[in-house]
């Protein structure tokens, strides 16, 4: 029997023609009974890891962040990280376990958990136990606007680069068409059209003047609407995107073929089409495009940087040389087992800022209506 995800994939086909690759990422990856993360997380016995799934301490500089917006807003009493796609909960888990240490801004922490699946937001729940009580669940970020809390922060952490992509290719003319799937034989295969959207129009002319024949690209329409959305969700406070990507036209520079790839249970893969709903779908953020996003919904950009730099900035390299100090005491008095717990634990720690890895993340901040961070 045909899998849920390829069997509508071939229904839409033949319904309806070639489907743009951006309708078919949207149902490898949210298809309600087979697509990737209908049921899957990143993290422990997952496909893949992130920094929240790796280690606490990344939610514990979170946390630091997360106090100097509340400071910068005048300490308000109440303070709602709105979590976009939080998968396990690692993210919320390290910041709400460590509030009861944070004075007053650990008591106005309240954090509201945006996931689509029933499932995930089960999962989420066990996960955080009786960190459950200062948390809340929706489906949608928005736009209900009696759900629009007071100060708050929406984050976003690797969750813009699942967001459905349309794929571009510059022709030989120097025009731009769009990569579509078709079936050919009960297989599914890649199909060159016209773009599919006029929306796509503006950037596949930019980026046309940068790129030769052949060169590909993503463009996600979605982030507009979805940022109109993060924006609605506060009333005043900060946007946090953390994700792979890159600004224009560098991101489009990288790679002929475009930045799609695949994590499945088999590890990397570069063909999307293979076993759509068994495998994860990325596409590098383009923070050009959120940047513009941002400014038209109300945001003000106050920072882009890579997660190095900025875990650098909340102390990180102090948390590492105190729990180095820590490891070489343990080992000089001989609690051996102590002393590896905590090199463990450093080694997590400092592979949060390492090169060619999560270091190389970017952060996106920008915030509506309050006042600039302190520096
Ligand atoms: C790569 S996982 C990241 C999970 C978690 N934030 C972490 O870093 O461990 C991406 C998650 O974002 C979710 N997601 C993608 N687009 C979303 C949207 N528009 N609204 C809510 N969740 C979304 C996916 O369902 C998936 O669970």
């Amino acid at each position: 029997m045909m899998r849920p995800v390829l069997e509508e994939v071939h229904e839409r086909i033949r319904a309806g023609g070639p489907l743009p690759f951006e309708a078919f990422m949207r149902l490898a990856l949210y298809h309600p009974q087979g697509g990737y993360y209908a049921t899957r997380v990143p993290g422990s016995g997952g496909d893949y890891g992130t920094s929240p799934s790796l280690t606490p301490w990344f939610g514990r500089l979170v946390a630091r962040e997360l106090n100097g917006m509340w400071e910068a807003m005048g300490r308000p009493d109440r303070f709602t990280v709105v979590e976009v796609g939080a998968g396990r909960a690692d993210l919320a888990a390290g910041v709400l376990a460590c509030a009861g240490d944070l004075g007053d801004f650990g008591a106005s922490l309240r954090w509201r958990f945006v996931e689509h699946f029933e499932e995930i937001s089960e999962l989420q729940r066990r996960r955080l136990g009786a960190l459950a009580a200062s948390a809340e669940w929706s489906q949608q970020l928005g736009p209900d606007s009696h759900n629009q809390v007071g100060c708050g922060c929406v984050i976003a952490h690797e969750v813009l680069d699942n967001f459905p992509v349309h794929v571009l290719e510059v022709t030989e003319s120097g025009d731009v068409c769009e990569v579509y799937v078709a079936a050919e034989g009960g297989r599914l295969v890649e199909h060159l059209g016209p773009l599919s959207d006029p929306a796509l129009i503006t950037a596949a002319q930019a980026a046309a003047s940068w790129l030769p024949p052949g060169h590909r690209l993503e463009v996600s329409v979605g982030v507009e609407g979805w940022m109109g959305e993060a924006a609605a969700a506060v009333a005043g406070g900060y946007l946090l995107i953390v994700d792979y990507g890159d600004v224009e036209p560098d991101l489009w520079l990288r790679n002929p073929r475009g930045t799609i790839v695949t994590y499945g249970p088999d590890g990397f893969g570069e063909d999307p089409l293979a076993d759509p709903g068994l495998r994860d779908v990325t596409a590098e953020v383009n923070f050009s495009a959120v940047e513009r996003a941002a400014r038209r919904h109300g945001f003000e950009p106050q920072l882009y940087c890579s997660q190095r730099d900025w875990l650098a900035s909340l102390g990180h390299g102090e948390l590492a040389e105190g729990l180095e100090r820590a490891a070489d005491r343990a080992t000089a008095e001989g609690r051996h087992t102590e002393a590896m717990a905590l090199e463990a634990d450093l080694s997590e720690l400092r592979s949060l800022v390492g090169r060619l890895g999560y270091g190389d993340i970017m952060v996106f901040r920008a915030a509506k209506a309050p006042p600039a961070l302190a520096p």
